[in-house]
């Protein structure tokens, strides 16, 4: 019997032989401060750095100059985005890593000043009262325009787009955002969707723009390189309101998925504290390990322990780590030699430049000297 720790044995996905179940989360860090919102050298060095993550799932990448909410997110919906994004699919192929890039639609967590005064587009015309980070600093998020059937269409097809992109740059597949509040959870929920067409209402038609995107991204690439983000229980943040409709509503979506050949489903625990409400699920790998029978991966606020932990009791076949990989770009190494952890510097999360992006040390050099 193998004595490596759970998350350090290998796992195939799809087609790809992944070295370990360490994987790395998707993080915007808003370095692609270039006209173009194109990726360049330092974000080569940022991913090449944490290429000894079993996968690395890039930060979010808008689908269209319409999908942007933040300033400094790459695109992939540009030749010159692709070219950009050629150095980093390269950078960690060199390093014999493997990568996917996260297809993004922020909906309704936008603000005018990206879109040349005009709305941000959502399902349904509701205010999320957030704030918007824009080039002149945080604003208050406005009522988007409710999306015509057209534009929902013209989505879908930048969502394919994107994937021909991510293929076309050298990626090994793609993860849809439909997680965290951004369009695609917007259209589920029906405290954000309360369209009366067929995208509004019942479940079947609160959730059929996944799906629908899924078909069309089958049409470029092979399903099992697509991965697909769910974030259940999320409540009260990112202007997502839960209601009794959620949990049945992500019971259908992941039921359904396994109508799919998919590469993963990945799945967040609940952000916030969410025991004292009680239709939402708390522990969501419980709930949807039963469910799914695909490869599921887990993230949120997990360690070294308790990602061990969650893989031992058959819960999660790997763990999604977020801000560790911030300041620890060769965590597996450190999972795997129990060295110890660097704090992450939340200040420089999204600050422009190096500075807190590809200057955490590896640990040999932590150990120099
Ligand atoms: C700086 C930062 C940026 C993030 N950007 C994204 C993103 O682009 N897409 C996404 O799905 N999640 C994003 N997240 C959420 C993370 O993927 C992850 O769910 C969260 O950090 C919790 O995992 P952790 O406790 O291991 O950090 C971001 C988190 C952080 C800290």
């Amino acid at each position: 019997m193998s004595t490596k720790q759970a998350l350090l044995e290998p796992i195939q996905v799809g087609d790809l032989n992944l070295s370990n179940r360490v994987w790395m989360a998707p993080m915007t860090r808003s370095r692609a401060a270039n006209p173009e919102n194109k990726p360049f050298e330092i974000h080569a060095k940022y991913y090449r750095q944490r290429a000894s993550a079993g996968l690395i799932i890039t930060e979010g990448s808008q689908i269209s100059k319409r999908a942007v909410g933040y300033i400094n997110t790459p695109g992939i919906y540009s030749q010159e985005q692709v070219e950009g994004w050629k150095k980093v699919t390269k950078a960690v192929h060199e390093e014999n890593g493997h990568i996917f890039i996260q297809l993004w639609h922020v909906g309704r967590i936008s603000h005018p000043d990206f879109h040349g005064g005009e709305l941000p587009l959502a399902p349904s015309a509701i205010n999320p009262n957030e704030k918007s980070y824009t080039p002149e600093g945080f604003k208050e998020t406005v009522t988007p325009k409710a999306m015509s059937l057209e534009e929902i269409k013209q989505t879908i097809e930048d969502f394919k787009n994107g994937a021909k992109n991510a293929m076309k740059a050298g990626f090994d597949g793609v993860e849809i955002h439909s997680s965290n509040g951004y369009l695609l959870h917007q259209f589920f929920s029906a405290t954000s969707n309360v369209r009366t067409d067929e995208y509004g209402g019942s479940i079947e038609n609160r959730t059929k723009i996944l799906f629908e995107i899924i078909e069309a991204i089958k049409e470029v690439m092979p399903e099992n390189k697509i991965g697909v983000r769910l974030n259940p229980s999320l409540n009260g943040v990112f202007g997502m309101k839960a209601d009794e409709k959620t949990i049945p509503t992500f019971d259908y979506i992941i039921n359904k998925l396994n109508d799919y050949n998919l590469a993963y489903l990945h799945l967040s625990e609940p952000f916030t504290d969410v025991s004292d409400i009680p239709y939402l699920e708390p522990n969501i790998a419980k709930r949807y390990r039963p469910i799914y029978k695909g490869t599921l991966v887990i993230n949120n606020a997990f360690d070294q322990e308790k990602g061990n932990k969650i893989i031992e009791e058959g819960l999660a076949d790997a763990v999604a780590f977020g801000k560790l990989f911030i300041s620890n770009p060769d965590l597996p190494v450190r999972f795997e030699t129990n060295a110890p952890l660097e704090e992450w510097d939340q200040s420089t999360f999204y600050t422009p430049g190096e500075k807190g992006y590809t200057d955490y040390p590896l640990v040999e050099e932590t150990n120099v000297g």
